[in-house]
């Protein structure tokens, strides 16, 4: 039984093979109407979310699939003290495969040594946010082709954000990619991930303006900043808006350069972009589906 807390629990091929089957799925939907009948998916939500949570829902139903599950610790048993070891040893004899989301690190780990169904980490606190790596993924591959040989800037909040840690460790297995991180120096990118890319030699720079390195990029990630990661509200209210992407800035940029967003946006990026083709993160969403779709059936050995 597999289980996917980090993106490196997927070899490339895996990765590859994922990527494949969720292109399939995206040009014929229709034939994988029926392949999880029968089967449930649990939800086990302590964090908010709507894509993530929702797009595993979307994802099972599109499979035949049925749901359940709770979208908010205070409406599970967590308020009466149960562990998440004990629910999942639960949830296991309820349903064949769960997404579980926590404000700790580590805790769907802890929940998948107990587990008697496929785990998904599908955010642990600021840790990692794998399937959000898939989907940004399969988001680059379909839309230029290949994953490598690109220069991505990843910007905001590049301390807290999962994602951002994520995909910086998934795309690292690639070849020929340089980093440019975008953030106030209070927002950095944790040293643990740049010692990483000192130690295998794969180029980055940090930079503080935007605007300077626009030109270079061949993507653009951006994010929003963590609030609920911070621990006063008057450091956030200073940052929340340090960045903000608008049609000046776009202009600035290569003309096939994609920006990409795990989103929620708040301001980071400001409404009229959302009409330059550059700008995918709405398709990313929808990616997010199929490659949700291609991993449920990967870790539930589903073949159509
Ligand atoms: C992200 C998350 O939850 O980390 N959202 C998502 O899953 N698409 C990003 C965020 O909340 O900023």
């Amino acid at each position: 039984m597999r289980h996917l807390m980090s993106p490196l629990d997927l070899t490339t091929a895996e990765l590859d093979r994922i990527f494949d089957l969720a292109n399939d799925i995206e040009r014929n939907i229709e034939k994988y109407a029926h392949a999880c009948d029968g089967k449930i998916l649990a939800t086990c939500f302590y964090e908010p979310s709507t894509r993530t949570r929702l797009s595993f829902e979307s994802a099972m139903i599109r499979l035949g699939g049925r749901v359940m599950g709770f979208s908010d610790a205070a409406s599970s048993s967590a308020t009466k003290g149960e562990s998440v070891s004990d629910t999942i040893r639960v949830i296991s004899c309820y349903a064949d495969i769960c997404a579980m989301r926590h404000p700790k690190e580590g805790a769907p780990m802890v929940a998948a040594e107990k587990s008697g169904i496929p785990v998904i980490n599908a955010g642990d606190g600021g840790h990692h946010h794998p399937t959000q790596t898939l989907t940004d993924l399969l988001t680059i591959r379909s839309l230029k082709g290949y994953l490598g040989g690109f220069t991505i800037g990843l910007c905001g909040d590049l301390k807290f954000g999962r994602t951002v840690h994520s995909l910086i460790n998934a795309l690292v297995r690639y070849e020929d990619i340089r980093f440019i991180f975008i953030s106030p120096e209070e927002l950095r990118v944790p040293d643990y991930i740049t010692d990483m890319l000192k130690e295998n030699c794969i180029p980055f720079k940090e930079v503080i303006r935007l605007e300077n390195v626009m030109p270079e990029l061949d993507l653009l990630y951006m994010t929003r900043v963590q609030k609920e990661r911070f621990f006063n509200e008057e450091d956030y209210v200073r940052l929340k808006d340090f960045y903000i992407l608008n049609t000046e800035r776009m202009n600035l940029a290569k003309k096939d350069m994609l920006v990409l967003h795990p989103l929620p946006r708040v301001n980071e990026i400001s409404v009229e972009v959302d009409d330059d083709p550059r700008a995918v993160y709405f398709r990313q969403a929808q990616y997010g589906v199929y490659v949700r779709m291609a991993l449920i059936l990967t870790l539930l050995e589903i073949t159509v």
